[in-house]
């Protein structure tokens, strides 16, 4: 009753943000993410008799209360599926900036999905998976599959039709993605909270609503026609809107940094020496940038010239779940 598995976190083009059902994790506009090859976590989980509740443990540490009980529910969904009532030993490694506008929460509950299903032996296919791992943390419905994934919302209520797909296959389309790091201080407001409070507070959260759609559709005819420029610009923008419905809620969230902004306007100054670079950020200071393989090292190297630039790690589009 034992297993391993292996997830990548990913990167979201068109956000995730915002919540019909905060209870199913049901939100309320589809997203589309590239799965990333350097981030991920490793998950073991062993269930176990003569036990009185589940243990957690991130990185060999016994992890806090908040986080046990977070494991725990989503550990009740898969019991309820196998009909089981045995607790678990939950071991994750997490080779993810934790909390710093990485979603280590993607990796994390899709790895944990993975594990627990295949440790109660149950028969689920990469569907089910996702929208299962989605009731951990709705990113993690994303990283079951490796390269271009669309995270569509549904409509049910039950939840039953919001879960992921592949759009493309990471080895079809290879992208450079350089997650840049401005600052390593936790971040103040989890993306639960901040979404959470832009849909309950913000006058901007219709206007987000209002061009999702065309920007989804823009961002699969990018993706089906690997023309990067096209990509580039919807991404940018829509990470943009996403922090602009921020700014509208009260109170506002303003997750940038001095060091964000200076990568925001050398992106810029890039593209205008010719060099097509885009940026996206999500709940967090850092800032990850798009760019051609071909110009991946000019790139790297002039961010890295930034003062408030801390470190630079490459990353590729990268595979899905994977079982050890
Ligand atoms: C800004 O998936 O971490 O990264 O479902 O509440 O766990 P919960 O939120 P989470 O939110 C991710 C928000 C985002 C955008 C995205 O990944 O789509």
């Amino acid at each position: 009753m034992k297993a391993k598995a292996k997830a990548n976190t990913n990167i979201a083009l068109i956000k995730y943000w915002g919540k019909r059902d905060e209870k199913l994790f049901l939100p309320t506009n589809s997203s589309i993410s590239i799965t990333l090859d350097k981030f991920y976590t490793i998950t073991t989980v062993e269930f176990k008799e003569n036990m009185i509740n589940d243990k957690f443990y991130l990185n060999g540490k016994e992890s806090d209360k908040k986080e046990q009980i977070k494991i725990s529910n989503f550990l009740d969904k898969v019991r309820k599926l196998a009909r089981t009532n045995l607790y678990a030993i939950v071991e994750s490694e997490n080779k993810v900036p934790t909390a710093a506008g990485f979603a280590s929460s993607a990796s994390g509950f899709a790895a944990l999905a993975a594990a627990s299903v295949k440790a109660l032996g149950l028969k689920l296919n990469k569907i089910e998976l996702s929208a299962l791992a989605r009731c951990g943390s709705g990113s993690a419905s994303r990283s079951i599959y490796g390269g271009y994934v669309e995270w569509q919302k549904g409509q049910r209520l039950d939840g039953k039709d919001s879960f992921a797909r592949r759009l493309l296959p990471e080895s079809d389309w290879d992208i450079s993605i350089l997650s840049v790091i401005v600052a390593d201080n936790k971040k103040k407001v989890s993306s639960r909270e901040g979404m959470k409070r832009t849909v309950e507070s913000s006058p901007f959260y219709s206007a987000w609503l209002d061009t999702i759609e065309k920007d989804l559709k823009m961002t699969r005819e990018a993706i089906k026609y690997k023309d990067f420029e096209k990509l580039g610009e919807v991404v940018e923008r829509n990470a943009l809107k996403m922090h602009a419905t921020m700014l509208g809620a009260a109170e506002p969230i303003l997750y940038f940094k001095a060091g964000t902004m200076d990568v925001i306007h050398h992106i810029h100054d890039l593209r205008l020496s010719g060099i097509p670079a885009y940026f996206t950020i999500d709940a967090g200071p850092n800032v990850k940038v798009l760019c051609k393989p071909s110009d991946e090292k000019k790139v790297y190297e002039s961010l890295l010239s930034l003062p408030l630039v801390e470190d630079i790690i490459i990353c590729h589009p990268g595979n899905g779940i994977s079982y050890l």
